[in-house]
């Protein structure tokens, strides 16, 4: 059983982060799913520490959304340490910080994967936040800079020190960005020499397969991120279901809770791409693919999807 700090999930699996994805409606599908936990979209801590609305929106919770883990992404201990004060009145169960995002706008203001670089930086990081945190605090970083220069190892050996609880590794460097495959043999390295536990992250797609990572490199969870989009049953055993009309109660309880929790007047275009993404791999996909992006508003979408059970 995964156990962070003295925290217990009721799985080993988790939502990972996913800008533009992992808000709270997704977060609660997947964990009805059987994600033993999720984790948000990386909230960036001057936009926390300046109280930016858009920011704030992203901290939206309830109850059922527990346990969640709150990202965020900077490269100001002090600033960071402000942020996870900020983020103790909206009680996530975690506090994770990003030191893996290889995208641009992240990575040239020194955060993300540009703190694999300066490890004396990002442990400043890891106690700030640590200091200011009321919950277990956790890392998440690649496997390191180049394939010539592994960090993660070390990484693993600072977050510990600096007073992390858990350190999720996805097996991929800085340099590969989403290309090639992810190295399984760093998590297995990382949890030889770790004594909190560790995550690992990359390419898994079946929940078969992800317990077999977990014998395989004996890390203590394992974080799915693309595999999820359109499939949270990736959480479940028995996975995704063959039959229209299994995917399609799937989708429909995905709507609900985006109705419920998002404004579907102003949200219309990311209703649709997360709701296209659970059409891929059948007769007929291109083409409900084609009439969800058509959608012209919510209810027409609810509408359309709906009638494909009846049709089916
Ligand atoms: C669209 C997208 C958004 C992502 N956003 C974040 C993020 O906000 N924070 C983060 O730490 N990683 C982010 N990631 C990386 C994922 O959390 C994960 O590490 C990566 O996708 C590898 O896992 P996977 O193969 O299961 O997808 C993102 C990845 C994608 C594809």
């Amino acid at each position: 059983m995964l156990q962070i700090a003295d925290i217990s999930f009721d799985s080993p699996l988790i939502l990972a982060p996913l800008a533009g994805y992992t808000d709270l409606p997704f977060r609660l599908l997947c964990r009805e799913f059987g994600a033993g936990l999720t984790v948000s979209e990386m909230i960036s801590c001057h936009g926390l520490v300046y109280g930016q609305e858009k920011t704030k929106k992203m901290l939206a919770s309830t109850l059922e959304d527990k346990p969640v883990s709150f990202q965020l992404f900077g490269s100001d201990p002090e600033i960071m340490g402000e942020a996870a004060a900020l983020l103790n009145d909206y009680n996530p169960t975690l506090i994770d910080i990003n030191m893996g995002c290889p995208v641009k706008k992240v990575t040239k203001k020194g955060a993300g994967s540009a703190l694999m670089k300066d490890i004396h930086l990002a442990e400043k990081i890891v106690s700030a936040v640590c200091k200011q945190a009321k919950v277990p605090v956790t890392v998440k970083t690649r496997a390191g800079i180049t394939q010539d220069n592994i960090t993660a190892l070390e990484f693993t050996r600072m977050s510990e020190s600096a007073g992390a609880s858990a350190i999720t590794i996805h097996g991929r460097t800085w340099a590969q960005g989403f290309t090639g495959v992810a190295d399984w043999g760093i998590v297995a390295k990382a949890k030889e020499i770790a004594r909190i536990p560790v995550i690992g992250n990359g390419d898994i797609d079946s929940y078969g397969t992800a317990l077999l990572k977990m014998e395989e490199t004996g890390c203590d969870g394992i974080m799915i991120g693309r595999a999820a989009l359109g499939n949270p049953w990736v959480f479940n055993k028995k996975g995704r279901p063959n039959t229209l009309r299994e995917i399609i109660a799937g989708v429909m309880s995905h709507l609900k809770l985006m109705q419920v929790h998002l404004d579907t007047r102003r949200q219309l275009a990311y209703i649709r791409n997360h709701t296209s993404r659970y059409f891929t791999d059948f007769a007929g996909s291109s083409q409900i693919r084609q009439t969800v992006h058509a959608a012209k508003s919510f209810t027409d979408l609810e509408i359309f999807i709906s009638s494909l059970q009846i049709n089916e």
